[in-house]
């Protein structure tokens, strides 16, 4: 990748890992407990950019990085409970230092594979000499058992390419269901939890 875009994309995702490390840490604060079971974030590999835009017919260059790839910086904050996608989310979009660009609920509308998570699109300030300068970057908010699902279809994806056997398919749309089942039941349970606590 050019350089110059390289190293606006490693900017934003130092701005970005700084802002959502004391986003967590004041809602730690506040709320008195740490709904983050763990952050990962990666820049997109030359490789899979190059892939993407081939198949959207789109030539590697970097106006079209820039244009047609909105997940070059990739952040996902894996939470323990429902309501904590929620309530990270909402916190996300209260930060004056990030614009939200787009969000799609896979959760309340799973895709069709049934994968869920939450995805915000957002624009990430770098500041350069004498001027500011907006980066695209993806989080995606789940639960520890959406990533369960996520990392087995992850696999179930590399391994039969494009291909997927229909029975498999079925299978992970029925567990994606079990999933989503199970984050309600543990939501309750949690319920009940902070109901004991007050008491
Ligand atoms: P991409 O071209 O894949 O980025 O799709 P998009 O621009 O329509 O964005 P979308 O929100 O659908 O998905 C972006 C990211 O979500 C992907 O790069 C994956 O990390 C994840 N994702 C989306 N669908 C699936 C899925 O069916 N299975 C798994 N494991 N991950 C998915
Ligand atoms: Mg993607």
């Amino acid at each position: 990748m050019d350089k110059t875009l390289l190293y606006k994309y490693e900017y934003a995702q130092k701005m970005l890992g700084t802002e959502l490390e004391v986003l967590i840490k004041e809602f730690e604060r506040k709320h008195g407990y740490m709904p983050v079971e763990h952050v990962k974030f990666r820049i997109k590999s030359e490789e899979s950019i190059q892939k993407k835009l081939a198949s959207r017919g789109y030539e590697y260059t970097a106006e079209n990085i820039e244009k047609h790839i909105s997940d070059v910086v990739g952040f996902r904050i894996v939470v323990s409970f429902l309501s904590d996608v929620y309530d990270i989310v909402s916190m996300i979009g209260r930060s004056t230092n990030l614009l939200i660009k787009k969000r799609k609920d896979y959760i309340k509308e799973p895709k069709d594979t049934g994968y869920s998570s939450y995805h915000l699109i957002v624009l990430v300030p770098i500041y350069l000499e004498g001027y500011v300068e907006y980066v695209t970057a993806e989080i995606q908010v789940r639960t520890v058992a959406m990533d369960f699902w996520a990392s087995l279809d992850h696999k179930i994806r590399y391994k039969f390419q494009e291909e997927i056997p229909e029975d498999v398919q079925k299978t992970m749309l029925e567990y994606s269901e079990d999933i989503q089942e199970l984050d309600r039941k543990m939501y309750e349970m949690n319920k009940i939890m902070s109901k004991y606590e007050k008491e």
